[in-house]
This record gives structure tokens, sequence and C-alpha cells, in this order.
């Protein structure tokens, strides 16, 4: 399973680069807001860190517009992917993408009909958010398995972003069900990372090795 960082913030972007563990980034209007920076110069930032897939979101409703959203930020970088809404416009955007080599990430899926749709249209990616599922009482890692099922019953090439992630969990239930990619947040990767007896194994280790024969 890939691992991408979901966020628009630089200084997180760097650091978990840095790890060598990072292999895309997803981003979306709400994570570019929270920078309070503009879009374009972000985006070209992140592709100057991560040598991987980049997710832009457009904001239009239309198809078309989508289409003209896009065709500038392609322009940033060949690493550039566009993400659009699972919408029947957004169909029919992926559809015209495809057809001109543009990568495309379906997001907002929430169900398994939705992904199977998009696959059709063209997608280069998928993400059913399912932390966004689980808050309303549903288990979203069921479809991330679903889709990872059917995607493999019928040889679909379109890989899924196991999305919205909450906790260090939902990134091992993701690895189990076969997601090809997780895009975790900055705080998901800290956790991942952390494990108490790791810390105290080093602690005492390093105790240890004061009284060692040097
Ligand atoms: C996916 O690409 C989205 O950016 C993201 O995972 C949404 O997560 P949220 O439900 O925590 O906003």
């Amino acid at each position: 399973m890939k691992l991408f960082i979901d966020t628009a913030n630089i200084d997180e972007i760097k650091e978990i680069a840095s790890w060598g563990i990072l292999e895309g980034v997803t981003t979306n209007p709400s994570l570019i807001a929270k920078e309070g920076r503009v879009f374009k110069e972000v985006i070209k930032e992140i592709t100057e860190i991560v040598d991987g897939p980049i997710s832009a979101e457009v904001v239009s409703l239309k198809a078309e517009e989508m289409v003209q959203e896009a065709e500038e930020l392609v322009k940033i970088h060949e690493n550039i992917v566009i993400k659009v809404p699972m919408t029947d416009e957004g169909l029919k955007a992926v559809k015209i993408f495809s057809s001109k080599g543009i990568k495309t990430n379906v997001t907002l899926v929430f169900s398994s009909n939705q992904a199977l749709m998009a696959a059709k249209a063209g997608a280069t990616f998928v993400s059913p958010f399912l932390g966004r599922l689980d808050d309303i009482g549903h288990r979203g890692i069921d479809l991330v398995k679903e889709i990872v099922e059917i995607f493999d019953f019928y040889s679909i090439e379109t890989e899924v972003i196991a999305a919205s992630i909450r906790h260090s969990m939902h990134v091992v239930e993701a690895a189990k069900v076969g997601s090809h990619i997780a895009t975790i947040p900055y705080g998901v990767f800290k956790q991942m990372l952390k494990h108490p007896l790791t810390d105290s194994g080093i602690e005492r280790f390093l105790k240890d090795w004061e009284n060692a024969v040097k």
C-alpha cells in the first residue's frame, strides 16, 4: 500500500517526505484554505518536494469549467492529478481528462456504485472517505474493501485511495483490505511512528551502554 499525505501544509509535507516513505500528496479546498496562501503557489511548492501524484481539486461544478480549471493546474507539473467531485458533471470531466491523458482522482466517494462509475469514466484514482462514513455510523472500511474486491474481480486498473483517515488503526485496516493507497493526515503519520516500547527500549539500551566495556 502506498502512503500519501493529506495536507497542503509545506512543513508537514517536508517532514514526512524526509522520512523517505512519502509517495504522493492529496489536497482539497478546505486544506488549501487553511494555509491562507495562493492555491497554485502551494501546489507548485509541493511538486518540488514530492516526486509522486499530487492531487489538486477543481471547484467548478460544471464539466466544461472543470476542464478549464484543470488546464491551468496541469501546466504546473506533470505529477498533477486533477481531483474531481463524484457528480454527473464530474464523470463527464473525468471522461474528457482520460481522453487527454490527464490523471484524475474522483473524490467524495461514499458507495461502490459511485466508485464503479468513476472507474468506467477512466478515473486514475477513486477516494472513498472512510472517516466520514464512520462519523455517521457506517463502517467506512467495509466500503474500501468492497471497492477493492470489485476492482480486483474485473481487473480494473483504477487505484483505491483510502481517504478521510482519522487514526492509525484506519491505516492498518486499509492495508488489510488491500487498499492501493492510504492518504494520511500529518498527525496520523506521527501516531504510526510512535510506540512506547520503542521509546523505553531505546532509553534502556542507552542506559545499559553507559556501563558497557568500550
Ligand atoms: C481526501 O483526499 C480528502 O482530502 C480527505 O481525506 C478528507 O478527509 P476529512 O474527512 O478528514 O476532511
